[in-house]
């Protein structure tokens, strides 16, 4: 079948799937909610306030170039929330490409963004579609508090911190340890990757706005080297993240370690199917609906140069929600305007890093960015 809504969310059965048909809703912006099972569908729809506000279609499609490509045809935008997108993300790029809709994620693995840019990045330059994996709480909102700090001349580095408060989903659990198992991580410095020593240690730092010290990993390497590796003004980039929770994080490097070292010398599809049950065994049941007096984020960003420094916080809340929020807001500007780049390009350089901030600043979810700089 094609369609006649512009936007398709796949995975909309999900936790974030779910937040961003909510959020496409306050935008007024009618869509289809796909996935795999149409009764989990309608049961995630059916929790949605207001839901018979907006207009909207549910249709179930199997993960497959043919069906999904079906699907997209008449859609300009689709929004992805089936995660891990290194494992599940190329029939949906595929899919666009066939029927000719932009492509978002919110992905956060650093292997899938470097896999969307030499695989997919030109076809979908050539033919205008913006292909924007990782429109996300992690890692746009730290993103922006970088491009906030290069709004200064004269950095050339960034040291950034990702912090949270909350329970990971299912999917996000498995993505967690699909991408520490398979995948390497990397930094950049002068321009170049370098690969993160995968010992999975943990690295003490200085987290804004508290007095304890706290534990962070190298998190896969997450998405700011790949985005930050185009960008003229910055040559090294650094980031750690975790969560605040000091006794979860002090755990995390041994299950990690432990499932690392279960799946090594199996073959892929093996590997697959283990990190699955491994990932249920350690979260099976979708979270709670976030709170923001418990649920917070922080994103810290150090920037510096040979005379510059600046430092910016964001402090938010509701991770999940930031992310349908940014998806939905992306959706609604890419059906309205054409974005600043098209082909591979981040949230910040697609749609503008003020213009990002407004919207989650407008929603309740982030409190202004508490910005110093010294030159
Ligand atoms: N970077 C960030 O800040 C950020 C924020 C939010 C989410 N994420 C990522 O986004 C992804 C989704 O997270 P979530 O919170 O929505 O997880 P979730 O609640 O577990 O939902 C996963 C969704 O994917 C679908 N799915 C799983 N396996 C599938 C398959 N083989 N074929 C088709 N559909 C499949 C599920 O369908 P069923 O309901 O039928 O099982 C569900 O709709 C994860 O990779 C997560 O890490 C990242």
């Amino acid at each position: 079948m094609s369609n006649d809504k512009p936007v398709v969310v796949y995975g909309a059965s999900g936790y974030t799937g779910r937040l961003v048909c909510e959020y496409l809703r306050e935008f007024n912006i009618p869509f289809i909610a796909a996935g795999r099972d149409k009764s989990r569908l309608q049961e995630a729809l059916d929790k949605v306030p207001g839901i018979d506000t907006v207009e909207h279609e549910i249709v179930e499609v199997a993960h497959d170039v043919g069906p999904l490509t079906e699907l997209f045809r008449g859609a300009s935008v689709v929004c992805n929330t089936v995660g891990p997108f290194s494992q599940y993300g190329h029939e949906v790029v595929q899919s666009c490409l066939a029927a000719g809709a932009h492509y978002l994620d919110t992905t956060g693995e650093q292997d899938w963004l470097i896999a969307c840019d030499e695989q997919y990045g030109s076809e979908m330059a050539e033919r205008g579609l913006l292909l924007s994996p990782g429109i996300a709480q992690m890692y746009t909102t730290g993103e922006i508090a970088a491009n906030l700090c290069l709004e200064t001349p004269g950095m050339d580095t960034l040291d950034i911190q990702v912090f949270w408060k909350g329970f990971p989903t299912v999917a996000s659990t498995k993505t967690i340890l699909v991408n520490a198992a398979l995948s390497r991580a990397y930094y950049l410095e002068q321009n170049e990757y370098v690969e993160w020593p995968a010992d999975g240690g943990l690295y003490d730092v200085v987290v804004p706005g508290q007095h304890e010290i706290g534990l962070a990993l190298p998190w896969g390497g997450t998405s700011h080297p790949v985005w930050f590796k185009r960008d003229p003004r910055v040559a090294n980039v650094k980031v750690l993240g975790g969560v605040f929770n000091r006794p979860l994080m002090l755990g995390v490097p041994q299950i990690v370690q432990a499932v690392i070292e279960q799946v090594k010398d199996l073959p892929v599809e093996e590997k697959y199917r283990v990190l699955t049950e491994q990932a249920a065994a350690v979260r099976s049941e979708m979270p709670p609906r976030e709170n923001p007096r418990v649920n917070t984020s922080l994103d810290s960003v150090h920037a510096s140069g040979p005379l510059a420094r600046a430092h910016c916080v964001i402090y938010g809340n509701c991770n999940y929600k930031q992310t349908g929020l940014l998806q939905a807001f992306a959706a609604n500007s890419l059906l309205q305007a054409p974005p600043k780049r098209v082909g591979f390009a981040s949230a910040c350089q697609a749609f503008g890093h003020r213009e990002l901030l407004g919207v989650l600043r407008g929603f309740g979810l982030v409190a202004e960015p508490v910005l110093t700089v010294h030159r």
